[in-house]
């Protein structure tokens, strides 16, 4: 089936100088990486506030870094799919292209996309919440297995976490104003995978809509955003986005 049908839109595309794409838990999922919201989504059946929190890391150290370590395993497993290869495509296609994630996995980055902004942090970093030293996943998992408590300690006595955004923290300062800049000096705005549910990050769509952007959804599903895009395409993004980057390139081909 032809994604792009519509001379109107085409014509934006090809004009398009500066792409921005913001994407969700949704295009990794066909790497086999459980999203939050989904059918099979984690907020489905654990809760957040347990979990995902400053509060419930302090409290119940031992479970939350377990759990952190657990899905940085299943990553550390799984490789990006055709869609995150696609991106990278699209990357060199465009002039001025710019990829924000919402991801804590890496994929992009696997896959071969540079200067990814990563909004909410990357699971595979740990560091102390004391003196700030980082340590790699080697090193945290050896703290963790040796800790008879399972608490994951700093030499000066701090906790260690993961580096990654909890509910009720702040976004990484410089990424979020990369994040915003792009998106409101984009011709066209991509929103892959993501239920456009969680603020900061999905707010970046609608800036870009505010400044005159072109915007596409990828999703299986409506979301928040749907009702405002110019652009609904359906289905799983390891399907939709290599059309989709063929299309587009074939139409920059065409005079
Ligand atoms: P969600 O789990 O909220 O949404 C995933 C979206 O991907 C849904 O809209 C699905 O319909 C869609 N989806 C699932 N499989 C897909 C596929 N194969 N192709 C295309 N779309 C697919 O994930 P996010 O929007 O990323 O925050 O969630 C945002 C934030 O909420 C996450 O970054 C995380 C979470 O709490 C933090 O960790 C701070």
């Amino acid at each position: 089936m032809e994604l792009l049908k519509d001379k109107k839109i085409i014509d934006r595309l090809k004009s398009a100088n500066r792409m921005t794409v913001l994407t969700g838990a949704g295009i990794s999922a066909e790497s086999g990486i459980p999203t939050f919201r989904g059918d099979d989504g984690i907020w489905k059946k654990l809760n957040p506030e347990e979990l995902a929190s400053f509060e419930a890391f302090y409290s119940n150290t031992a479970l939350v870094s377990e759990w952190y370590k657990h899905r940085r395993q299943i990553i550390e497993k799984v490789q990006p799919n055709s869609a995150h290869v696609a991106l990278v495509e699209l990357g060199n296609v465009v002039e001025n292209f710019n990829l924000i994630t919402q991801n804590v996995d890496g994929l992009h980055q696997r896959a071969g996309s540079p200067d990814v902004i990563e909004l909410h942090g990357n699971i595979t970093e740990n560091f102390c919440t004391r003196c700030g030293r980082t340590f790699t996943p080697a090193e945290f998992d050896e703290i963790l297995s040796t800790s008879f408590d399972h608490i994951p300690k700093c030499d000066c006595g701090g906790l260690i976490r993961p580096n990654v955004v909890w509910f009720g923290e702040q976004l990484p300062q410089e990424s979020y104003e990369k994040a915003y800049t792009a998106a409101v000096n984009s011709d066209v705005f991509l929103a892959i995978g993501t239920s456009a549910y969680v603020r900061p990050a999905s707010d970046l769509p609608r800036y870009a809509k505010y400044n005159g952007a072109l915007i596409i959804e990828v999703n299986l599903k409506d979301t928040a955003l749907t009702n405002q895009v110019d652009l609904v395409l359906r289905g799983p993004a390891g399907d939709v986005l290599p059309k989709f980057v063929d299309e587009y390139k074939f139409a920059l081909s065409q005079v």
